[in-house]
């Protein structure tokens, strides 16, 4: 039986350890505001949205949210991006993607000042962290380490193989693990012989978006999973990349989906707002 890797619990643990610190720094007169902007209604984005501004709530920063119509323009994006980059009071801005197809999403997130890209995905931020820079995190591989460290695994040394190049997953996932003193490999659509790279794999991040696509003909025996994916399966249940059933008996460890990397996510990104204000204090 594999350990099951509990991302609910462990996100919780750092929301908690969050909330401590949030309380402090209040006790110092520092608050924390993080500005969530929404352009349009996607009901997925309305989910995320919503669950990012009740972590604030719970953990103890402010937040103020931008639903903006669907027709806003990029003109008027920038705008307010730029104001909210100037206005003190705001320590954190994320824009919610995807935007409209009419706003130009690498302007926008050039727009975000890099002292308050809580997303990191500013190339400022990117480079900060290729570079070993003190910087914000994305904030799904950042989770992931987390995840691993708060399980006890060890990365140092191991053979790490990340299926997805995405510059939200793939890339800084790839990074982070590097700086980790893991040895990486990234794969990818194009990737030849799939099946034996990822089968090097001491730990194996899975985020190619195609559902329960990683069976155990793709895992070392041993082996730590962690699956990025998030898809519903033909009876509508939540499911990942990896075919949860088949891959269990052969890691070692793997994290489940809904319930793995899904609610760290947030958690870091409660921890990048809270950044703001350490640094406020430095
Ligand atoms: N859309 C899906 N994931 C994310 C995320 O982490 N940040 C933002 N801003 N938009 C997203």
């Amino acid at each position: 039986m594999a350990q099951l890797i509990d991302g609910k619990k462990i996100s919780n643990e750092i929301k908690d350890e969050l909330k401590e610190e949030v309380a402090e720094l209040k006790g110092k007169g520092v608050s924390i505001c993080l500005a969530v902007i929404q352009v349009g209604d996607d009901p997925a984005s309305s989910v995320y949205v919503r669950n990012k501004k009740r972590a604030c709530a719970y953990i103890g920063i402010e937040s103020k949210a931008f639903e903006l119509p669907e027709k806003t323009t990029e003109e008027e994006l920038v705008t307010l991006v730029e104001e909210l980059n100037r206005d003190p009071s705001v320590n954190g801005i994320l824009v919610q993607l995807p935007l409209p197809a009419h706003i130009n999403e690498d302007r926008i997130i050039r727009t975000i000042s890099p002292d308050k890209d809580v997303d990191g995905f500013h190339p400022v931020s990117v480079g900060r962290l290729w570079i070993g820079e003190k910087g914000f995190l994305s904030c799904t591989p950042a989770g992931i380490i987390q995840l691993l460290k708060r399980s006890g695994i060890e990365i140092e040394g191991k053979e790490c193989v990340v299926i997805g190049r995405s510059n939200i997953v793939g890339k800084p996932m790839a990074a982070l693990l590097l700086r980790e003193n893991g040895t990486v490999t990234v794969a990818h659509s194009r990737t030849k012989n799939l099946k034996d790279v990822a089968k090097r794999a001491d730990i194996l991040i899975v985020a190619i978006g195609k559902k329960q696509f990683i069976t155990s003909e793709y895992v070392k025996n041993g082996a730590v999973v962690i699956d990025v994916g998030m898809h519903r399966d033909e009876k509508n249940h939540l499911c990942g990349d990896v075919d949860f059933n088949d891959v269990e008996p052969v890691a070692s460890a793997i994290t489940p989906v809904p319930g793995g990397v899904g609610p760290m996510t947030i958690a870091m990104l409660m921890n990048n707002c809270v950044e703001t204000a350490r640094m406020q204090e430095e």
